[in-house]
């Protein structure tokens, strides 16, 4: 493999990091999974790199009785768990700026006593009352929350106040078009779609982002990034991972409202889009928008030849035996949940008639491994057929998202040797041998740029309505109908049904394991 040199490849502009300017971050759930696993280590980091200044706070919200002492302990202990050797001053300084408030959500003294205890918060840490409300808890919860800090007047700046405040949603916004909408009008009683951040954190992975940076900060991919020299592309999102201790909420969700309508979707927003007008919020979430108004819409004929459903049973992954979907806890013995999508969709615009846009993602398979891959139109003529080389492989791009985040280019290049000799050659760069280190993960980046007030990496209501309209015949389908979900096995790369909506196509999926 061909590999860039690092001192080669690299001729920086850094833009400096805007600082998050004054204000509190007050997280719903704090006691729960996501502040223990992401939010807090993810801040911590934004505040090594001095980017959360002395007017940052976060407020944690939850059930669970904790003082601030205990709260902050779990975060050190949490964050000295992920981040080991993390600066033990840092951390300390760090943790100071962690407090803890615990209530029943539908209470509306809860809200009250939050009203309060921010007041003296802001008045210590010299906050102008820019508020960033962080919804972290099962999304059953999000109107009660909503209207509590709408009934106590929070979701607006006080009178007069000149600081802002913010609504951050986790994904996922509704389980249909009909639950989405009804999110969207309970949200929009209390805040405006300005203030509002929806986050779906494949937006904020470094290597997402850089698809933009890809396509329209280099002039020589945009005039082949078309149907007249792309012959189709491949999405694909795989995990190992099952669905951990989450039965219960993964049971009533499945592939496809968990990962195709949002995570999916979105990156093929982003290779699909056209050139934004500017590297504005609203610039690129339009073109976003307006691709994904193109996809062709399923019907009842294009679901049962273009999409693929599956459901993993027992099997090994590691070397270890793990059980099958059905068995795991919480989960329905006879579920017809998907843990496994594949789906072939078309792009009806000029620049990609034609071109099918291959995307599977599942749970338990062989190993993790995100990746966008262009496969591009074949030589129309060989001149080599005469020393056999009629039929010459086609140039491939591949964006490894994760976890070896990097891009290769596969060519045709001449082996030293006889006088036709040739070989497919891959040029690549790795961001850890380029960039070196850890890539930054998502919520560091989201968390900041939500501080900072850009609404770039955060879904606008208008693509959760896009898409959700997408995929509502597919669950329609499914669920009119009794065929259950294709078995496959714990750790496979992929299951005949799969492979066999490509190959009908005279297509290959990419292996899970090349590079
Ligand atoms: C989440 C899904 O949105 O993304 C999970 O709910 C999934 O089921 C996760 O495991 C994958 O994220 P990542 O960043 O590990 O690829």
């Amino acid at each position: 493999m061909e590999k860039i040199h690092p001192s080669a490849a690299r001729q920086d502009i850094v833009c400096a990091e805007v600082p998050a300017p004054p204000g509190a971050l007050i997280v719903f759930g704090a006691s729960g999974d996501l502040v223990r696993r992401k939010l807090l280590v993810s801040l911590f980091e934004v505040f090594k790199r001095g980017l959360l200044g002395e007017g940052f706070y976060l407020l944690g919200c939850g059930r669970k009785e904790f003082s601030d002492e205990q709260f902050r302990e779990v975060a050190r202990q949490q964050i000295g768990h992920k981040a080991a050797g993390a600066p033990e001053d840092a951390l300390q300084r760090f943790t100071d700026k962690l407090y803890y408030i615990s209530g029943d959500y539908s209470d509306a003294a809860l809200y009250n006593s939050i009203k309060a205890r921010l007041a003296e918060l802001d008045k210590k840490h010299s906050t102008d009352g820019s508020h960033i409300f962080y919804l972290a808890v099962p999304p059953f919860l999000y109107p009660t929350i909503v209207d509590g800090l709408g009934s106590a007047r929070l979701a607006c700046p006080d009178k007069g106040a000149s600081g802002y405040v913010r609504l951050v949603v986790e994904k996922p916004f509704g389980r249909d078009l009909e639950t989405a909408l009804e999110l969207d009008r309970v949200i929009h009683r209390c805040f405006d779609e300005s203030q509002i951040y929806r986050i779906d954190h494949y937006l904020g992975k470094e290597t997402v982002q850089n698809i933009l940076m890809f396509r329209f900060a280099n002039a020589i991919f945009e005039p082949v990034w078309n149907r007249n020299y792309i012959d189709h592309i491949q999405i694909t999102l795989a995990e190992s991972l099952g669905i951990e201790h989450r039965g219960g909420y993964y049971d009533k969700s499945g592939a496809l409202r968990d990962m195709f309508q949002n995570h999916m979707l979105g990156m093929l927003a982003l290779v699909a889009m056209e050139p934004p007008a500017s590297f504005g919020a609203d610039h690129i979430r339009d073109e976003k928008v307006k691709v994904l108004r193109c996809i062709r819409p399923f019907t009842a004929e294009s679901i049962a030849t273009d999409v693929v459903r599956g459901q993993y049973v027992a099997g090994t992954i590691d070397g270890s035996p793990v059980v099958g979907y059905r068995q795991e806890s919480d989960v329905d013995p006879n579920s017809r949940t998907d843990t496994h999508v594949v789906a072939k969709l078309f792009v009806d615009n000029w620049r990609w008639q034609g071109v099918p846009f291959y995307l599977r993602t599942g749970k338990r398979l062989a190993r993790k491994d995100t990746e966008i891959a262009i496969k591009f139109k074949k030589v129309p003529h060989s001149m080599f057929v005469s020393a056999g080389l009629g039929d010459l492989p086609a140039n491939v791009l591949v964006m490894q998202i994760q976890p070896a985040e990097g891009i290769s280019l596969s060519f045709q290049a001449k082996r030293p040797g006889s006088k036709v000799c040739m070989g497919t050659l891959r040029m690549s760069f790795s961001y850890r041998d380029v960039f070196g280190g850890e890539v930054p993960g998502a919520y560091e980046r989201l968390l900041l740029d939500c501080m900072v007030g850009d609404q770039t990496l955060f879904t606008r209501q208008d693509d959760v309505e896009v898409s959700w309209q997408l995929v509502m015949p597919i669950l329609d389908n499914w669920r009119k109908g009794s065929a259950t979900p294709f078995e496959y096995p714990a750790g496979c790369e992929s299951f005949p049904e799969a492979d066999a909506l490509i190959e009908s196509d005279g297509r290959k999926w990419r292996s899970l394991t090349e590079d």
